[in-house]
């Protein structure tokens, strides 16, 4: 039976939920696949993780030389996260001819032009079907289900971390601060939580998402982003009244005028899917043109989960000996032919402090009108507070800079202020 020797670098949640696996399906992929994974090796500083798992403390190596030259390893998988020391190994080892599986999308994104050519001039596979989404299988859909399809738009949800912060504070009606200490003290979210809370592991995970799926490179650089720490309850609540949920939301679109990618809270219908995908539960919804619509839906992190992306990975890897590269030319940089829109098309959700007088909506929509902003819907709150009341307008798709003049002109006028602009996907 053919041998399949995999070296894990890191042994925190997601590899010790990859070897919890591989451990226990060891017979099942004997029979199943006809081949024998086993773990051989390990780096990890830490002894006792190794022993909390049960595995052998003869098998933590001593440094990444001493896995690369280990003829018994023939796959590596990389989950320890961040950009060093991961690129060095995992460059070392697809040098010394192993394979690569990565959970690392902040690596991947970043670098995925530099680990390719690694991989390619190696004859070595290089998979990260765990580095988006976690156990949401997103990236062999785009490269192998989808490919009869020119992908027009995907939108998802695809952090754990907000969507869970933003359910509980609809559900429970708390704020950001405080659910978010919550979720901290549960280990829900990290201790550092601004990779997640201001949107940049979401950037990272739609910019090789939507390179996978409009075939061309899109740098992180290139993903406008906003987070979820501005979020204020009150918008929360006035947006239900319109039959909104607030979810941080990541949206590509391909079409002849461009491409744009971006990430930012966003209110969704309540009849959407994605309006239902609550808690850590993440969702990706993708339009092609002959498929249609598709939504993928699941533990977007986790243990088991994330251990579920990576061993289908290695097994693929174990079972095929041509690997599947990019399906665009992976440069660093977005070829300058692409044209990247900034100046989004959306319809808004405008909140403002306005005076209770005649004669106030009146101004304000007359500002919005002078600015190509047409009005679709209309609430004023019976919430008096210091000589003001909320008014809510929602309005029909508009373009991004005909909002941020509108807001300036009004903000500048005494009848009303802008409390808060939201984006609305109609
Ligand atoms: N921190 C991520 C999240 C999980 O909250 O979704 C790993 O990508």
């Amino acid at each position: 039976m053919k041998k399949v020797g995999v070296a894990i670098l890191g042994l925190g949640v997601v590899g010790g939920g990859t070897y919890k696996i591989l451990t226990e399906h060891r017979e099942f992929y004997k029979k199943i696949h006809g081949i024998d994974i086993s773990v051989v090796s390990v780096l990890e500083r830490k002894k006792e993780r190794a022993t909390a798992l049960g595995l052998d403390v003869s098998k933590i190596a001593s440094d990444i030389s001493e896995i690369c030259n280990n003829p018994e390893v023939k796959i590596v998988v990389e989950v320890m996260g961040g950009v060093e020391p991961a690129k060095t190994f995992v460059l070392a080892a697809l040098n010394s001819g192993k394979s690569v599986v990565t959970s690392n999308k902040e690596l991947f994104c970043k670098y995925s032009h530099e680990l390719e050519k690694a991989a390619k001039s190696n004859g070595c596979g290089l998979f990260y079907e765990a580095s988006c989404v976690g156990g949401v299988p997103v990236i062999r859909t785009l490269i192998d289900n989808l490919q009869g399809n020119k992908i027009m738009s995907m939108m998802g949800i695809i952090n754990g971390t907000t969507n869970y912060i933003l359910t509980k504070m609809a559900s429970e009606g708390v704020s950001y601060k405080d659910v978010l200490k919550e979720a901290q003290k549960l280990g829900y979210a990290e201790a550092d939580p601004t990779a997640d809370v201001e949107g940049f592991d979401a950037a990272y995970k739609l910019s090789i998402l939507s390179s996978l799926a409009f075939h061309t490179k899109i740098p992180h650089t290139k993903v406008y982003r906003e987070g979820i720490k501005d979020v204020d309850l009150l918008d929360l609540k006035y947006g239900n009244r319109f039959g909104y949920t607030l979810k941080l939301l990541a949206i590509g679109k391909n079409s002849e005028n461009g491409i744009e990618v971006r990430v930012h809270p966003a209110f969704v219908q309540n009849s959407h899917p994605l309006a239902s995908v609550n808690d850590s539960y993440n969702a990706v919804y993708i339009t092609g043109d002959s498929v249609e619509d598709v939504m993928l839906y699941g533990r977007g992190a986790g243990a088991l989960p994330t251990g579920s992306a990576i061993v289908g990975d290695i097994i693929y890897c174990a079972t095929h000996d041509n690997f599947n590269y990019s399906t665009f030319e992976n440069n660093e940089d977005a070829d300058p032919s692409i044209k990247f829109i900034t100046n989004f098309e959306s319809a808004y959700f405008m909140r403002f402090d306005a005076e209770d007088k005649p004669g106030v909506l009146s101004i304000v929509s007359s500002i919005l009108g002078k600015h190509g902003i047409s009005v679709a819907q209309v609430n004023q709150e019976n919430e008096k507070k210091g000589g003001t009341v909320p008014l809510i307008l929602i309005t029909h798709e508009t373009y991004e800079e005909n909002v941020k003049k509108a807001v300036e002109e009004i903000n500048g006028g005494k009848v009303a202020k802008v409390v808060s602009v939201v984006r609305v996907v109609t």
